[in-house]
């Protein structure tokens, strides 16, 4: 349970020199190349009414220097602590590389024709999924929920599927991003950027 991380490329502030964009997509391919599973997984944190935090795995299904994107049910629990709150935190964990990065800033709804344009994209199988799932909400047994499938497969027959009212992305503009990136000893290697009011961004080394 105890990796000692080491390896030649040591992280730096120059590797941010081009902003956060860059290099989250370089590791994110460096996850992919070393067959991490799900390497777009990231865990969603919000605050729900209460200020309490409520976390969650959701997968990444874009990344743009405007921030990046994730898909949802806009009536679930996390939705309706967006709704109350927009400041969320996203981190992608990646221990076989020894990596993680931290995303922290406001969330809001993507366009109708952004979420159409994935929602086209998604296998069937899916789409039907989102239509049959109230997310977060309480079910009865196993089966409510596959006779809830079957009834909106028999509902679209073999049409094509619209993308469900309550169905959507948010784009999380980041405010800040950490990268981490293991090495030996605990000395791991932490570089923050962050923007200010002003939209300029400062990065800075933070102590392991
Ligand atoms: C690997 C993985 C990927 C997931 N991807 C998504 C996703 O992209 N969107 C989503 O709504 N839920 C996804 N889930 C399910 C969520 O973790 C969560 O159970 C669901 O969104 C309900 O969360 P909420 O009740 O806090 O709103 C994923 C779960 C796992 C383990």
């Amino acid at each position: 349970m105890r990796k000692d991380y080491r390896g030649i490329h040591d992280l730096d502030e120059s590797w941010l020199s081009d902003g956060w964009e860059p290099l989250l997509r370089r590791w994110m391919h460096d996850a992919v190349a070393a067959s991490v599973v799900e390497p777009n997984a990231m865990v969603l944190a919000t605050v729900d009414e209460q200020g309490l935090p409520a976390s969650r795995t959701v997968l990444c299904k874009g990344v743009t220097d405007a921030g990046i994107v994730f898909y949802t049910n806009y009536s679930s629990e996390k939705a309706r602590h967006i709704a109350a709150n927009p400041h969320v935190s996203a981190t992608f964990a990646w221990p076989l590389i020894g990596r993680q990065v931290t995303l922290r800033g406001d969330v809001r709804k993507i366009s109708a024709e952004q979420t159409a344009r994935y929602w086209d994209t998604r296998p069937r199988g899916s789409q039907l999924g989102a239509w049959a799932s109230q997310q977060s909400r309480p079910t009865g047994t196993r089966e409510d929920l596959e006779q809830a499938l079957d009834a909106v497969a028999q509902r679209f027959a073999a049409g094509p599927i619209p993308v469900p009212p309550d169905w959507g992305g948010y784009l999380l503009s980041p405010v800040s991003v950490e990268f981490w990136q293991g090495r030996a000893n605990r000395m791991h290697n932490r570089i923050r950027t962050t923007r200010d009011a002003g939209g300029r961004w400062t990065t800075v080394r933070l102590q392991p």
